[in-house]
């Protein structure tokens, strides 16, 4: 036998030929599949050696005819002279349980087309993974190991999507250090004269020069269809940002650098992260999809019994709106960790002295809250911010009027936690050698969830939050922690990619601009339509909602107020999805309002199923979900600066039940710059037949608890 040998190894001659002959009918030849239930249909062809896809919803195009492939730094790239080796397909459809989420039980149903791809110059192959499920796309890229390549940094990606027109963008400008920007909605070609504009400053930005934008970036066509592009599973990769053509609108990848300006470190036998393409013509099933969810990895932890979902309080907003309390302790503005914090000068001001923490802690108790988030509680918050500092915190030493034992103990005693805060000031390496360390001091006092922070330039300095190796590092603590049975809330780490199916305890992010800033600048009251269908749809937001004293001025701010009503800051427990839920306000202010804060109290935390009933990017959410293993549902409503009429069906309820469903509306006065405090609660029966048109204000929104109830009970009430 005449024995030839190829890149591929060794082959017979009539195998080679019969390779041949298998290989020609894939030359520039269509690979198609479409979604289970056909409305969508993938194209893959080679265009002169070049990769290239095309995605059709209902037979219009979501996608035209885009390329794929990646440069390569000092080695040939991998953008074209490419044949198809070879195609698989398969179809998968199973079901599986999260941990924790908006529904128990998640379908993966998908047709998947793989395409081994070989550049034969370079005897080199890539692979390109599509799944395409009912409700959108997936694919990433794959490099299988191989002798010809085995180590490459990639200069960068560049992956395609040419949309089919000048669609609406909800969309915050590209940067490699924050998305803590507000929300512009342009159309695609207005985005290069709007883009100084947007970047508005934020504490550590490096914004992209050219037009460019953050994924989850949200888009609507001029005839009504949604299109959403992120990323899933996100690891040992950089973020994926899009620079935008707003000629052709055409988004292509932009990864973000390392220090050296190198984007991404490859060792084969690795792939990209999912690029992902969520479409519908119905709003709604773009916060319905689980796309992301499906395409990330089932966890591995052998044992999740101690991951649960909570509401908490903090020693927090104090520090953003009262101006008489901070985090940090003493009067000096210099300070290392070494020295002793004793000899410190006390500004009387700190806000996480072990008196003032037990007040919170007796009124988390009172209410049923599980957890205390404790910030300013460890020594180094004198100059945390701005300095680039590396050895910024130790994350074991309490300041000296905070006892950390005696917190522990006596929150421990009242059936609440503490929340443990590690703040790095984004000095990742000072926190990766301290991590066994500080996690160890957690087990000692029975911490079960710390929140992290990266405020502030990166050390590893010139690394970014976004970049490679801040990826990994999210990851890293994110495991460590899973050790040590800690849950993690990260803050200014990079978006989430779903990557909480895989790491069930990485429980909440902030990781966009959150309520906080309603306390600095004010939010826009169409900012929190729009995170449901970009931030959100990688995974859930640790929004802090809950805020009471909505009018700032009574803090002496006559600046601005938070702009919300009071009823939308209790629908944020139900739009906003988390599993960690905090009332942000002071326990003073919800003393105040005690009937109002009742909703805070009884909102579920974990979901069976849930149910958009209305949906439109920037306008308008309204969601009802089943709280766990309960006869209990919650049902949040949200409108942006216009007033607007909630159609809430209860057809999600059990057929035939009735039901007590209280109703927290906004005042007929009220709106998100007057009378914000207007509220009025009533109780009405409700069973699956009911309908209920309900008024929000202008910034408004509505929060309906459904609870059973006995006959005496439901007597006098009104049915709807
Ligand atoms: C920014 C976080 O988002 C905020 O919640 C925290 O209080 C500060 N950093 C200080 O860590
Ligand atoms: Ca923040």
């Amino acid at each position: 036998m005449k024995i030839i040998r190829s890149p591929y190894g060794i082959f017979s001659r009539k195998k080679l030929a019969f390779t041949l002959l298998m290989l020609i009918p894939l030359l520039g030849i269509a690979q198609e599949i479409n979604s289970p239930d056909g409305d969508l249909h993938l194209k893959f062809k080679l265009v002169n050696g070049k990769p290239q896809y095309q995605l059709n919803f209902k037979g219009n195009p979501v996608i035209k005819p885009s390329f794929l492939g990646l440069e390569l730094k000092n080695i040939p790239s991998m953008v074209e002279g490419f044949e198809v080796e070879k195609t698989e397909k398969q179809t998968v459809d199973t079901s599986w349980n999260p941990v924790w989420g908006e529904e128990k039980v998640i379908r993966n149903h998908y047709n998947e087309l793989l395409v081994t791809l070989y550049q034969p110059e370079y005897y080199r192959n890539i692979r390109i993974r599509f799944r395409l499920f009912n409700d959108g796309l997936g694919f990433r890229y794959e490099f299988p190991r191989q002798e010809n390549l085995s180590y490459f940094v990639i200069e960068e990606e560049k992956t395609q999507f040419r949309l089919s027109g000048n669609h609406k963008i909800f969309w915050i400008p590209g940067d490699y250090d924050t998305n803590e920007y507000p929300y512009t909605t342009s159309k695609i070609s207005e985005i290069p004269g709007l883009q100084e504009e947007a970047t508005i400053e934020i504490t550590a930005q490096s914004p992209i020069e050219n037009p460019s934008v953050q994924t989850p970036s949200m888009m609507k066509s001029d005839d009504g269809l949604y299109i959403n592009i992120h990323e899933a599973a996100l690891q040992n990769y950089p973020a994926m940002q899009l620079d935008v053509n707003a000629k052709d609108f055409l988004l292509t990848s932009h990864l973000v650098p390392d220090a050296v300006g190198n984007k991404g470190y490859i060792q084969t036998g690795a792939h990209s992260p999912w690029r992902t393409i969520v479409v519908s013509d119905d709003a709604r099933d773009i916060l319905s999809s689980r796309l992301i969810l499906n395409l990330n990895d089932p966890t591995n932890y052998e044992d999740v019994s101690w991951i649960h979902p909570m509401k908490y309080m903090g020693v927090w907003w104090e520090y953003f709106v009262t101006g008489k309390s901070t985090w940090a302790y003493a009067k000096e503005t210099n300070t290392k960790l070494e020295e002793d914090p004793t000899n410190l000068t006390p500004s009387g001001r700190h806000g996480a002295n072990t008196e003032h923490v037990k007040e919170y802690i007796d009124f988390a108790a009172e209410n049923g809250f599980d957890a205390v988030l404790v910030e300013g509680w460890n020594i180094g918050w004198e100059d945390w911010i701005g300095n680039w500092k590396e050895e910024v915190f130790d994350f074991v030493t309490p300041y000296p009027d905070y006892d950390v034992e005696e917190v522990n103990k006596y929150a421990h005693s009242k059936g609440v936690e503490i929340i443990m805060h590690h703040e790095t000031g984004a000095s990742a390496t000072n926190y990766e050698r301290r991590l066994d360390t500080a996690f160890r001091f957690m087990d000692k006092y029975g911490y079960d969830a710390v929140k992290t922070g990266y405020v502030g330039q990166i050390v590893p300095r010139g690394e970014h939050h976004d970049g490679q190796w801040m990826v990994n590092h999210y990851i890293h603590v994110a495991r460590e922690a899973a050790d040590h049975e800690i849950m993690v809330n990260s803050h200014e780490a990079v978006r989430p990619t779903g990557l909480h199916r895989t790491y069930p305890n990485w429980i909440a992010q902030e990781s966009a601009r959150g309520t906080e800033f309603e306390a600095m600048a004010g939010l826009a009251p169409e900012h929190a339509t729009i995170l449901p269908f970009t931030r959100l749809m990688g995974g859930p937001m640790d929004y802090t909602p809950g805020i009471f004293q909505l009018d700032l001025s009574a803090y002496g701010n006559d600046d601005h107020n938070v702009n919300t009503t009071l009823a939308k800051q209790l629908a944020y427990y139900v739009t906003m999805y988390s599993p960690l839920q905090m009332a942000a306000d002071l326990p003073e202010n919800y003393k105040k309002y005690p009937d109002a804060f009742q909703f805070i109290k009884d909102v579920a935390v974990d979901w069976d199923q849930s149910f958009i009933l209305e949906a439109e990017p920037g306008d308008y959410v309204t969601i009802a979900r089943k709280a766990k293993n309960k006869k209990e549902w919650y049902v949040g409503g949200i409108t942006d600066e216009n007033a607007r009429t909630a159609e809430i069906s209860f057809d999600f309820l059990p057929k035939g039940e009735k039901y007590i469903a209280t109703i927290y509306a906004d005042g007929k006065d009220a709106g998100w710059n007057t009378n914000q405090h207007s509220y009025s609660i009533k109780k009405v029966v409700v069973d699956s037949k009911s309908r209920l048109k309900q008024k929000l204000a202008p910034g408004g929104g509505v929060a309906i608890s459904v609870k059973e109830g006995s006959k005496e009970e439901q007597k006098g009430l009104k049915r709807i």
